[in-house]
């Protein structure tokens, strides 16, 4: 069941999101080189402290790894996809991108979001990847409309990233999102035609969440049992943000 939310409950997912767009937005200053991905951790936990948040993914059990995750950033550095976990002595160096993901919760609801980031700089066809994951998710925020079916959606994301040479991670997808970090539906990046199809209808949220190769889309997942990593060693880029449905069309909650 999808769980649709009123006009006030969209107020609180709000908070929820300017607060994480507020975290991405200084950890993007922080994530230069000599900087560690156990810095941007240190950096994000205060800010959601002093918020008088909680984090949406520390504590959060996921079975696939047999264990709560125990920090409030995921920190996924180059050929890493997702889920990847900060570090202290994961030193951020030119040339690398490292994907920040994160999310909190306020008055009982969940935002969540992600951003790509590069330090110093980065070559041509990295700099690609990064553009056209972002234009990905861009162009699939305005389908997020009433009337509008969940695979309008999912083919936006799966169509732009193929037309431009890139490939989509099939293992992990994007989701409801509310009361709960994963609702209903599922939003993977491309049409799953063994899921259902939804219309979409006010005041249903989804994270939409492309996961992007530079080359071939499998993933595997390292020996800690978290870290997906490309099983080719393409870079990998993320982004995601949370998209209400309203009469007004797509409201992103997780940016001004
Ligand atoms: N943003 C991711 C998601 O939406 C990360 C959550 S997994 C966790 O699923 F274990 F880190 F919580
Ligand atoms: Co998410």
């Amino acid at each position: 069941m999808i769980v649709r939310k009123t006009a006030a409950e969209l107020e609180k997912m709000r908070r929820s999101g300017l607060l994480v767009w507020q975290i991405l937005q200084k950890l993007k200053e922080t994530a230069v080189e000599g900087a560690s991905t156990m810095d941007l951790e240190v950096t994000a936990a205060k800010m959601i402290a002093d918020a008088g948040a909680k984090p949406a993914f520390q504590g959060y059990y996921v079975p696939a790894a047999g264990e709560a995750y125990k920090f409030v950033l995921c920190t996924s550095v180059n050929q890493e996809i997702v889920h990847g976990m900060p570090n202290a002595k994961r030193v951020l160096k030119k040339g690398d991108i490292v994907s920040i993901d994160t999310g909190v919760k306020l008055d009982g609801y969940y935002g969540d979001s992600a951003i790509t980031v590069p330090v110093g700089e980065v070559s041509e066809q990295t700099q690609k990847l990064l553009r056209v994951t972002q234009e990905s998710l861009e162009l699939a925020i305005d389908r997020v409309r009433s009337g509008n079916r969940l695979f309008d959606v999912c083919g936006t994301v799966e169509e732009h990233v193929e037309r431009n040479g890139f490939s989509i991670v099939r293992e992990y997808v994007g989701h409801g999102i509310g009361t709960q970090l994963h609702e209903e539906p599922q939003v993977p990046n491309y049409v799953d035609r063994k899921n259902e199809n939804p219309r979409l209808k006010e005041g249903m949220v989804l994270a939409v969440e492309p996961m992007v190769n530079a080359g071939r889309p499998e993933a595997v997942v390292m020996k800690d049992r978290w870290t997906a990593v490309t099983k080719d060693g393409s870079y990998s880029a993320h982004f995601e943000h949370c998209i209400a449905v309203t009469e007004n069309g797509p409201w992103v909650l997780t940016r001004p």
